[in-house]
């Protein structure tokens, strides 16, 4: 019997998509497109179930994807046919989140957590350690700071905002609106929010002036069940949805893309009608409470809304509308000026590049998105911004370096904002 190329991949993948692995001799292979052919190829594999943890439609940019012991030899041959430039940036994917597992079980014996007071940058915190971490903020700073329930994962997590004032007890001011944690596996993204609430509520006294005009409405961690559950244990550690179970011929499947599942243009690009794909759109668009709280706090602040600010990782990207089309808004000169100015910020402090550019033209169409969503809603600039992914697992560097990695986040948020004030 004589399989092509394609349908093999294509069964190997469907086996694979979206179960729990222990990712034992997987590998992350960069790949770097010089052609459009090529791009095109590569592409083509994150339909047939290759998990791409970065990836790039600009030629000469790099994309990573895990390639499983299964999927090996027909990657090579493709790599080989089309001689597509590639490195192996991690052998043994399961050998590195065995490691990273190990040293999180050590650091919470040698240093347990209080949930009181500031937190560090030396780790990664779960649900209930953000949670208590703004409820704790709101009590040091009742004047300046207020947490609010907005609602419940699906898992009956509960989901916190936290609104950041300077006190002056103005009603009405413009709104900045910032999220994180939408996808489960990218942990760096919390904790750069984190950081974020920590330099606007702790160093107030240096960035008063970007709370003069502006609330800043803070939601750390959307995907709460997706985050909890990719910190269970090494075979949940690349878990990137949410976790609502849906059935599909005969099986369970867990959960949706939440950056797949709002109501605009939804399912119509870039996302999957197979519950066991990673980038499952929902039965429906709004099918996970998770993005319905998002959807409600858009809509509230939206006649507010100056800027709406998701972050992700990884690529080094700040991306603006449209995700769903190819075409840019109206006012696309606006939005590349603020990220422009992050990129630029960023680059000057620390020399790290920052790419710039609609999510389509940067990335790949993908529509029913929350950034295209915000700026549908009423934001004057929504932008997705996709974080620094150094470390052996891809995703998340080391906990020795998110402190640098959260404060040069905050550099390009900061200059972002002041580029608002300039501007609105
Ligand atoms: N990596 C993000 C995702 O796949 C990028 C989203 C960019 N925005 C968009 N509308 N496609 O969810
Ligand atoms: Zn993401």
């Amino acid at each position: 019997m004589k399989f092509s190329l394609g349908l093999l991949v294509l069964l190997l993948g469907a086996a694979l998509v979206a179960a729990d692995r222990d990712y034992e001799g997987y590998r992350i292979y960069e790949v770097i497109p010089s052609t459009i052919d090529q791009a095109k190829l590569l592409h083509q594999l994150s339909f047939e179930g290759f998990d791409f943890l970065s990836e790039s439609r600009l030629l000469g940019h790099p994309s990573q994807v895990i390639v499983s012991p299964e999927q090996l030899e027909q990657f090579q041959q493709l790599l080989e046919a089309h001689q597509i430039d590639s490195s192996v940036v991690n052998s043994n994917l399961g050998a590195s989140i065995a490691e990273e597992f190990a040293q999180r079980q050590m650091q919470r014996l040698l240093s347990p957590i209080t949930g009181k007071g500031r937190l560090s940058n030396e780790r990664y915190y779960n649900h209930e350690e953000i949670i208590n971490y703004i409820d704790d903020l709101a009590k040091r700073y009742p004047h300046r700071v207020y947490v609010k329930t907005v609602g419940w994962s699906y898992e009956k997590r509960v989901l916190k905002t936290i609104t950041i004032t300077n006190g002056d007890g103005k009603a009405g001011k413009k709104v900045i609106f910032l999220d994180g944690g939408f996808h489960a596996r990218e942990w760096i993204s919390p904790a750069a929010v984190l950081y974020v609430i920590d330099q606007l509520v702790e160093q107030f006294e240096q960035n008063a002036h970007l709370l003069q005009d502006y609330d800043w409405v803070i939601l750390p961690l959307v995907n709460a069940d997706g985050y909890e559950h990719s910190q269970t244990g090494t075979l949940a550690r690349m878990w990137r949805k949410t976790r609502q179970p849906y059935n599909y011929a005969g099986q369970t499947c867990y959960g949706a893309d939440p950056n797949r599942n709002f109501a605009f243009h939804w399912n119509e690009e870039g996302a999957s009608s197979n519950p066991c794909s990673d980038t499952y759109a929902g039965p429906t668009a709004f099918s996970e409470p998770e993005t319905i709280v998002v959807r409600d706090l858009m809509h509230s602040l939206a006649d507010r809304g100056i800027m709406y600010l998701t972050i992700h990782s990884y690529g080094n990207y700040l991306l603006y509308p449209w995700g769903w089309t190819s075409d840019l808004p109206d006012n696309w000169e606006d939005l590349d000026a603020v990220a422009r100015t992050g990129a630029e910020a960023i680059e000057n402090a620390t020399g790290t590049v920052y790419t710039y550019g609609s999510s389509t033209n940067v990335l790949y169409i993908a529509a029913g998105a929350s950034d295209d969503y915000g700026y549908y809603a009423g934001f004057n600039v929504s932008i997705t911004m996709e974080l620094t992914g150094a470390g052996s697992i891809g995703f998340n560097p080391p906990v020795t370096r998110i402190d640098e990695f959260v404060t040069e986040t905050w550099i390009g948020i900061r200059a972002m904002a002041e580029k608002l004030l300039e501007m609105y």
